[in-house]
């Protein structure tokens, strides 16, 4: 097999989104425009965020839960007591079985009494933490965090939706701080000497795989990723390599733009390749809320390429949305 180029995924600047000027702002769009219709992937630089920070207390906090810990904070497929906890909360390695471990959590509003909280609508969960005296400050941490990256997908939305034609708030009027959806999941990836092989999966193509073939559920998905190289994104060309970069977010639609742009801003097939290295992969999957309805159009009219009859999807809110999506993902290709 003849050895393919490194997928294009240009650097895009994106702190005119944070600003006032609208033709700095349209070069954004139209640089997020170009990218979504390629290969699907952008890198997200002049973000803001502290990554290096980011990085190094996600480290910390991964370094030093104890096996015990992993058990108090477990998601329900592991912790029948925890009723609740479907999205939020650990989920554990499984020795000779399972390298890959992880934290979700979910929008810090969600407390005991919020009203989706009280009414129990699926996929409101309040989030679980480790005793603060063990690990002192990781909460306050990954509470900002999970604001900070919410204010940089805030720009991208109206980098979005500038690159539809649309009015800048298109999105982020449905993405609001007390009743978004949006997790992040802060996924440690181990080195071992003896990696389990059941861990492995090997693809159709032979490579060796860490999680297979899938498209995101969310709207979009923002992530932080260690310098190691293990995305590989479809394309016509064939699997191309992600190059990493450590710097940027690396940035994709999810099934949900898809959906309602009637498939004009796809959500690109992605897999992620095993490699055995210590390192971190940290997504902020970005959900509107429960009830957000973004209703399809034809998106793909702008461009004077308008659909001959109505063939646009059917609406479909985020909620319902969401939990379908994961649903799915899980059967798919296993939980994380
Ligand atoms: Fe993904």
């Amino acid at each position: 097999m003849g050895s393919l180029p490194a997928a294009n995924v240009p650097r895009i600047d994106i702190s005119p989104l944070f600003g006032d000027d609208g033709e700095k702002k349209a070069q954004v769009a139209r640089a997020i425009d170009a990218a979504t219709r390629d290969t699907g992937f952008f890198y997200a630089v002049n973000h803001g965020v502290d990554l290096p920070w980011l990085s190094r207390e996600t480290a910390r906090f991964h370094q030093t839960i104890s096996d015990e810990e992993k058990w108090q904070l477990a998601i329900r497929a592991y912790n029948e007591k925890n009723e609740s906890q479907v999205r939020a909360g650990y989920s554990l390695p499984i020795p000779g079985k399972k390298a890959v471990e992880s934290l979700c959590y979910l929008n810090p509003s969600f407390g005991p009494d919020h009203p989706r909280i009280k009414e129990k609508t699926p996929m409101h969960e309040v989030n679980v933490w480790p005793a603060e005296e063990r690990h002192p400050g990781f909460r306050s941490f990954a509470e900002k965090y999970y604001w900070d990256v919410f204010g940089v997908s805030e720009a991208l939305l109206r980098g979005y939706a500038l690159a539809l034609g649309k009015e800048e708030n298109f999105f982020t009027q449905h993405f609001q701080r007390d009743t978004t959806l949006s997790s992040v999941v802060l996924i440690r990836y181990p080195y071992l000497e003896n990696y389990p092989a059941p861990a492995i999966k090997t693809a159709d193509d032979g490579t060796k795989l860490s999680f297979e073939w899938h498209k995101d559920v969310s709207l979009i998905t923002v992530l932080y990723q260690s310098d190691v190289q293990n995305l590989q994104v479809k394309t016509a060309q064939g699997w191309l390599d992600i190059e990493p970069d450590d710097t940027g977010f690396l940035v994709n639609c999810g099934g949900y733009m898809a959906h309602i742009t009637n498939e004009f801003y796809p959500a690109p097939v992605h897999r992620v390749k095993w490699q055995n290295a210590e390192r971190q992969s940290l997504p902020f999957f970005v959900n509107l809320g429960w009830d957000d309805t973004v209703r399809p159009w034809d998106a793909a009219a702008k461009d004077g390429a308008s659909k001959e009859q109505d063939t646009c999807n059917e609406s479909i809110s985020y909620g319902k949305y969401l939990q379908g999506g994961l649903v799915g993902l899980i059967k798919k290709n296993g939980q994380t």
